[in-house]
């Protein structure tokens, strides 16, 4: 194993993480599945080889915590604030091995390379629990849990196999009535930190390994179920059919075109449709659709399009649609203080490696979810972006440079050390 705290230590823990999977051909690993229990064992114990105490909170994140001083310290116990270091450690199906994984892994390593320099404040690093929002369709419930903002609407929610929200609780050994002692308190908290991969092409393109992040995309997610008739593929004539499946056909298809005349992304990722058999016409097509805007009013208003559209479409061809939301979060922009931070902590990183092709420090926004959208409820937030290679990401061809998590790991200590800077001097 390479020594902890270095660039190949990352790259390999990265590696490990893979193990934790329900498929043995792909990596897939969802919210309160034996896989999240796993993968929190393993990185529990790199989290105490880095000098935390650690702690699985109510919603099954993990939490690893030094005091100021340095001292390993039980997350949950009353203490100095904490500045907190993380990402997630869920993946979507077939994923790739960086996202969120490489934040977690990177963090720890963070706090490795401080674990003898005093803080102002204390340092905590999170593995969230559900950032993609694979299994109950509603993205960040890890970080809405620690942000304080569950929603108990959400514990019926049902996963493809039917298990409910409130049933994969109990099933993983935790209680869904204390999900509130997973919510931490403003007071508690300096700020939010995190490290991604870019999930884009802005940084490559730019020859740049690394950027500040200045904001996050909105999101929402919805179910939509059209019903038609299910009848015989030789008996029905076209003018007799209701078939659900071209009516989405249609839909998707000017989803796009609703889209592209905006500056938002909008997206049908999955598609069921029943009963399924070559012989027969489609009676139920569900799909999935996420949206994403720069601003909530702009993705607000593409879906105002999208559903009237819908609603259009599906009276023309005698179908019935049906809409459900299942995941909305606000567009977030990362706090002042945090984007200097992680910028000036990309210059000083940069600077000592003399590449000339670092001068520049570069802010970026994100189209891609992180758990800073529900984190910024409750404390200031910040993101640092690595470059990845064709800025390809939810597939298992994502791939960082070990060069690049070299230097973002520099980086990101830098940025602690700003913070801490800062904080002495306000005292
Ligand atoms: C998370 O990766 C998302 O943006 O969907
Ligand atoms: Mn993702
Ligand atoms: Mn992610």
């Amino acid at each position: 194993m390479s020594p902890i705290g270095s660039a190949e230590w990352v790259m390999e823990r990265c590696d490990d993480l893979t193990r934790h999977s329900s498929r043995p051909d792909a990596l897939e690993r969802v919210y309160l599945s034996p896989e999240h229990s796993a993968a929190n064992m393993a990185v529990r114990a790199w989290m105490l080889d880095a000098g935390l105490d650690t702690e699985t909170d109510a919603a099954g994140n993990l939490w690893g915590r030094r005091a100021a001083d340095g001292t390993r310290q039980r997350p949950g116990t009353a203490g100095e604030p904490a500045l907190v270091l993380g990402s997630h450690l869920d993946t979507v199906p077939d994923a790739g091995r960086y996202d969120g994984m490489l934040g977690v892994v990177l963090a720890i390593a963070v706090a490795h390379r401080l674990r003898d320099v005093p803080l102002p404040f204390a340092l905590e690093v999170v593995g969230f629990s559900d950032e993609e929002g694979t299994r109950f369709g509603k993205a960040l419930l890890g970080s809405c849990a620690a942000s304080g903002q569950w929603d108990p609407a959400w514990w019926d929610q049902t996963d493809a196999d039917g298990v409910t929200l409130r049933e994969a609780f109990l099933q993983f050994g935790l209680a869904p009535d204390r999900v509130g002692d997973a919510a931490r308190r403003p007071e508690d908290l300096v700020g939010y930190l995190e490290a991604h991969i870019e999930q884009g092409p802005v940084l490559e393109s730019a020859n740049l390994p690394l950027g500040y992040v200045t904001s996050i995309a909105g999101a929402r997610r919805f179910v939509l179920t059209i019903t038609g008739e299910a009848r015989h593929a030789g008996g029905t004539p076209f003018s007799r059919r209701r078939d659900a499946l071209v009516a989405a056909a249609h839909l998707v298809t000017r989803i796009e075109e609703l889209a592209r005349a905006t500056d938002c992304l909008a997206t049908v990722g999955d598609i069921r449709v029943e009963p399924g058999a070559v012989n027969v016409i489609p009676g139920l097509a569900e799909l999935t659709l996420d949206l994403r805007g720069r601003t909530d009013n702009g993705r607000d208003a593409l879906w105002e399009q999208i559903s009237a559209v819908g609603h259009d479409i599906a009276q023309e061809r005698g179908v019935k649609l049906e809409v459900v939301e299942t995941h909305r979060a606000p567009s977030t922009a990362c706090a002042g203080r945090m984007q200097a931070a992680v910028a000036t902590g990309i210059a000083e990183a940069t600077r000592s490696t003399g590449s000339t092709a670092s001068a520049e420090v570069l802010g970026l926004w994100s189209p891609a979810g992180h758990d800073g959208m529900a984190m910024d409820a409750v404390t200031d937030v910040g993101m640092l972006f690595l470059r990845c290679r064709d800025g390809i990401s939810h597939h298992p061809d994502e791939h960082v440079e070990a060069e690049d998590v070299a230097i973002a790991l520099d980086a990101f200590t830098e940025a602690v050390l700003v913070l801490a800077r800062e904080q002495e001097e306000a005292r």
